[in-house]
């Protein structure tokens, strides 16, 4: 791993500051009005330019622009989960209930930390870069307010990373193509018949219809869909029932359903209602699906994700092939708009997302910040040569 003397010339003890102060107060979703605050003072103390989106929470901000040259953008997210902190760090969650266990406090420093590194060389840049501080990426909302709000407008291509706990420090996980998952909700109501426990052929049991969809939703996956490819169904709550001697008139299933790839997202989805309709129809039953439409998957472009690769090899980093995860991640929404990557940087945790006991190991904050800024000259110099310089 190259020396943190950082390749960028800023001090990394304030960055790692600036991240414990943010891992300290975390919001949650659509609630970063403090995390807004505190991220606007830091970009104007360093005399970044913050730009007027309508936008409740989270902030764009630009670095460049003195030469003419196309726009790119960074984007962190910056919310936090409703989980109860048992880290024991010295700098746990001041705010019960809530925690950054997703690192999102990670992204936010590691991007400001960027935002710092680019304004010191900004009459150099090929062009703008807009830093994008989006809210609501757990409820996968926040990337369609950032679009909405006309930020993405004039973007040529869009780069963002989540940590990755299970790669080491100075690793980058690069790769072209499907990254993360599309990650669906469902929740299925089954209709039947209630009746006395004692005399079942009265009515129509909801609960044995709910049985066998569990079993036979996991057909959809074992059969129609091809080993080459990868989906998951989890039925994640199933209820029914309120006494041990009546059988009741309905059920509820809910549960979520990852897949890498449009057609079989797709396929999934169409299998899914099928399996539903006729198990439900075979015991008399009816049911209907009530879908939670997620992210779709995070789907890297080939020639940025070989951007991302000569990035690596400038700043001295090891980049590796990661393993696609099945989380979602709502990075993917602007990947409809216009080509981007999306990539991982190792923070050596001991635990995964979400873990109330989640941390990560803070030498990775250079490293990504070191990494991005480089990332970014590169595409600002790739996008001013039309995209067509060499690699
Ligand atoms: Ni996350």
């Amino acid at each position: 791993m190259p020396s943190e003397a950082l390749l960028t010339g800023i001090a990394i003890e304030r960055m790692i500051d600036i991240r414990r102060q943010l891992h300290r107060y975390p919001e949650l979703s659509n609630e970063e009005y403090e995390t807004t605050r505190r991220i606007r003072g830091w970009l104007e103390e360093a005399r970044v330019r913050v730009k007027d989106y309508p936008l409740a929470t989270g902030l764009i901000a630009e670095v460049g622009g003195i030469q003419e040259g196309p726009v790119i953008a960074l984007r962190a997210d910056i919310d936090a989960l409703p989980i109860q902190e048992k880290s024991g760090l010295p700098f746990a969650s001041l705010n019960p209930g809530k925690m950054h266990a997703c690192g999102h406090d990670f992204h936010t420093a590691a991007l400001i930390g960027v935002a710092f590194a680019l304004k010191k060389q900004e009459s150099r840049l090929k062009g703008t870069v807009r830093l994008i501080f989006q809210p609501a990426e757990e409820k996968a909302k926040g990337a369609k307010l950032v679009i909405d709000s006309g930020a993405l407008e004039g973007v040529q291509a869009i780069f963002g990373m989540h940590n990755k706990p299970d790669l080491p420090v100075g690793t980058i996980g690069i790769k072209e193509g499907p990254l993360m998952a599309a990650a669906d909700g469902f929740l299925v109501k089954v209709e039947g018949k209630g009746s006395h426990a004692a005399v079942p052929e009265a009515g129509n049991d909801p609960i044995v219809t709910a049985a066998h969809l569990v079993t036979a939703l996991q057909s959809v996956v074992s059969r129609n869909v091809s080993s080459l490819s990868s989906a998951v169904i989890s039925v994640t709550k199933l209820h029914s029932g309120e006494s041990w001697n009546v059988i009741p008139d309905q059920a509820l299933l809910e549960g979520t359903i990852r897949t890498f790839d449009d057609g079989v997202r797709l396929q999934v989805l169409k299998r899914f209602g099928q399996v539903v309709d006729g198990v439900a129809a075979a015991f008399g039953t009816t049911a209907s699906i009530r879908w939670i439409e997620g992210p779709p998957p995070v789907n890297n472009d080939a020639a940025l994700a070989k951007l991302g690769l000569a990035a690596a090899a400038d700043t001295g980093y090891q980049a590796i092939t990661p393993n696609p995860s099945p989380a979602g991640e709502d990075f993917a929404v602007y990947q409809r708009e216009i080509p981007g990557l999306f990539l991982f940087i190792g923070t050596a945790g001991t635990q995964e997302w979400h873990h109330p006991a989640f941390d990560l190991d803070e030498r990775a904050l250079p490293v990504s910040i070191s990494y991005f800024t480089r990332l970014a000259e590169l595409a600002l110099d790739y996008y001013s040569t039309g995209g067509g310089a060499s690699l």
